[in-house]
């Protein structure tokens, strides 16, 4: 086995000088306020990540990107951003940021930090300013407002919905306390959209990016990344007629929708592009973009961001075909845009994955809200839209044993493949969705925006369990600010460590693994004369075999460095993964 070009031989000042560092990098995904509480308010801080970075570097991620953690008045989780270049007094101080970068760069740790473009808070000094000026002022040209339509400006200026649910308009009371005009918001109302057309806002967005990467931040999530241009001329279309002008198979694939995906957006990119390349090594930035997959490579060039989110197999049952096609179609996008490709099946606004393998096909929406519905014009793939999710479904109808399996044999499969793997806080613990969450304790917008029907985002965001005992499992040492059920304890990290099987030392096995074997970003299918068996095989003599069916499967010949599962008689047991190495 060749291992000369891997990771694993490089010292840690070359990894972290190695511009293209992010192709295949392991990205941890923080999501600040549930991860773990260093001074007991109930709340995860700067601080805490800061204490927890021996355990990121033994986890052996690559990179961590933290979601918005600015000062909020988490209206929706902290991506309604007062601020953008400060932090969060609940969660810490620019120094505690200072502090944790230097940590996590000295274990060789990338920061990667989410910038919210698309919209503020209205707590935002410029929204505030806006509310307080006239109509047609220079202040509120900093976001969309419009004139409603009717007699007396009392109807919304287009029938369109907002993501978490009813309009996406607001309208304010005027300065002289007479009803107003209207803003517009793609998501919830505390978060006015940006007017992107307006030079004050790209300058200030310059700035931002430049604080942070001045601070030493490596990279940039940005989110919401293809909805910040817009075209608002009239008559604006109604929602019906939109979905079918622009409406392709899969989703808007023209450019025509008024704010989705409009090809302008690409030039704000072109910008930064040129700033983050003034660093070295350049700062890096991954789209999420909820696009048409034809449409994908745009955000990911090299000339823009860099990379895009693909959330195709986060969107796909767990299915021998649709993970085949799915990977081999993001491959071939990939090189097309000059990219590598990215692979996540749990993020913060997603069901986990672990639930959602062990409902029958079809049985969830991957989503918490009806963002992947709204945002593509069609429903998650491979998913009926029965809802899970929706209040008072079945919950019987989980099979957790069967979900936890399938999730490790998934993640592990995806730990084998080309480009960058970006990992959710705790689905190293095998960590599933949290569905015991009271109304009275929800926090989710999309939750109350849509009055209940959908249960929203809160359950894949509970504070992570570090020890089977104390108030908030080890999270901090006060109450956690969503509730922990009681089954969090036996997936507690301190639980897991050292456990030859847990959940925890598959990950950090197969991340280390992943270092010392992850070479080129080539993939050879292989072909196992079964349907239901995948296999594919990786420079260097590295072999990855899944087995989604029912019988087991005899492995290639060579060494089985590790698996998802035990094995049985040598062969791979149903929902199992296993990666084997050949023997030289
Ligand atoms: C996408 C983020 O991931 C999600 O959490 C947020 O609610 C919306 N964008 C709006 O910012």
């Amino acid at each position: 086995m060749s291992t000369s070009a891997t990771k694993a031989n490089l010292s840690l000042s070359e990894r972290m000088a190695d511009p293209k560092w992010w192709r295949q990098a392991a990205v941890y995904q923080i999501y600040p306020r549930s991860f773990y509480d260093e001074n007991g308010d109930g709340l995860g801080d700067l601080k805490g990540i800061t204490a927890k970075v021996p355990y990121l570097k033994e986890l052996g991620v690559d990179a961590v990107w933290l979601s918005p953690f600015y000062p909020s008045a988490l209206a929706d989780g902290g991506y309604d951003v007062d601020d953008y270049r400060d932090v969060d007094p609940k969660l810490g101080t620019l120094a505690d940021f200072d502090e944790m970068a230097a940590a996590l760069h000295e274990a060789g740790i990338k920061i990667v930090v989410d910038i919210v473009p698309n919209h503020s808070s209205d707590r935002h000094e410029w929204f505030k300013e806006a509310l307080a000026s006239p109509k047609g002022s220079a202040a509120r040209d900093r976001y969309i407002f419009r004139d409603g339509k009717g007699e007396n400006g009392e109807l919304p200026p287009s029938d369109w919905d907002s993501v978490f649910g009813g309009p996406i308009w607001e309208r304010i009371t005027e300065p002289d306390g007479t009803p107003g005009q209207w803003y517009m918001h793609i998501f919830a109302k505390e978060q006015p959209d940006f007017n992107w057309e307006n030079p004050e806002i790209r300058e200030d967005f310059l700035k931002t990016l430049r604080f942070w990467s001045d601070r030493g931040v490596d990279g940039f999530r940005i989110d919401v990344a293809h909805g910040m241009a817009k075209d608002l001329s009239e008559p604006m279309p109604m929602k019906d007629d939109l979905l079918a002008r622009a409406h392709g198979t899969d989703g808007f694939i023209d450019g025509s929708h008024p704010f989705w995906d409009r090809d302008e957006v690409h030039e704000v990119y072109a910008e930064w592009r040129k700033l983050f390349n003034e660093y070295n090594p350049p700062r890096t930035a991954v789209a999420e973009a909820w696009v048409h997959e034809s449409r994908r490579a745009r955000y990911a060039s090299p000339e823009g961001l860099g990379q895009a989110f693909n959330f195709d197999l986060l969107q796909s049952d767990f299915d021998a075909e649709s993970f085949k096609q799915i990977i081999t179609d993001n491959l071939v996008h990939a090189k097309e845009s000059g990219a590598s490709s990215t692979w996540v099946f749990s993020n913060h606004d997603v069901v986990r994955h672990a639930t959602r393998y062990g409902l029958p096909k079809g049985g969830s929406v991957a989503q918490g809200t009806n963002a992947a519905q709204d945002v593509t014009g069609s429903k998650p793939k491979g998913q009926d839209g029965k809802g899970w999710l929706l209040a008072g479904a079945p919950q019987e109808e989980l099979d957790v044993e069967l979900g936890l399996r399938r999730a490790r044999a998934a993640s592990l499969l995806l730990l084998a493949l080309p480009g960058s793997a970006y990992l959710y806080q705790g689905e190293e613990l095998g960590l599933r969705e949290v569905t015991e969450i009271p109304d009275s304790e929800r926090q989710d917008p999309s939750f109350f925006r849509n009055k209940g029907v959908e249960i929203g985002r809160d359950g894949c965001r509970v504070p992570l369990p570090w020890t089977p005992e104390g108030p908030s499992f080890g999270f901090g040492a006060g109450k956690a600010h969503l509730p922990q059920p009681e089954w969090f304890k036996d997936y507690a990290v301190s639980i897991q460590e050292g456990v030859e099987g847990s959940t925890l030392e598959l990950y950090r096995k197969a991340l280390g693994l992943r270092r010392q074997l992850q070479t080129d970003e080539e993939l050879e299918w292989v072909e196992t004369g079964n349907p239901e068996v995948l296999h594919f095989s990786r420079p260097g003599g590295w072999e990855t075999v899944t087995n989604f069916g029912t019988e087991a499967f005899e492995l290639p010949a060579g060494t089985v460095v590790v698996s998802s599962g035990p094995l049985e008689d040598g062969k791979l047991p149903a929902d199992t993964t296993a990666w084997v190495v050949r023997d030289a």
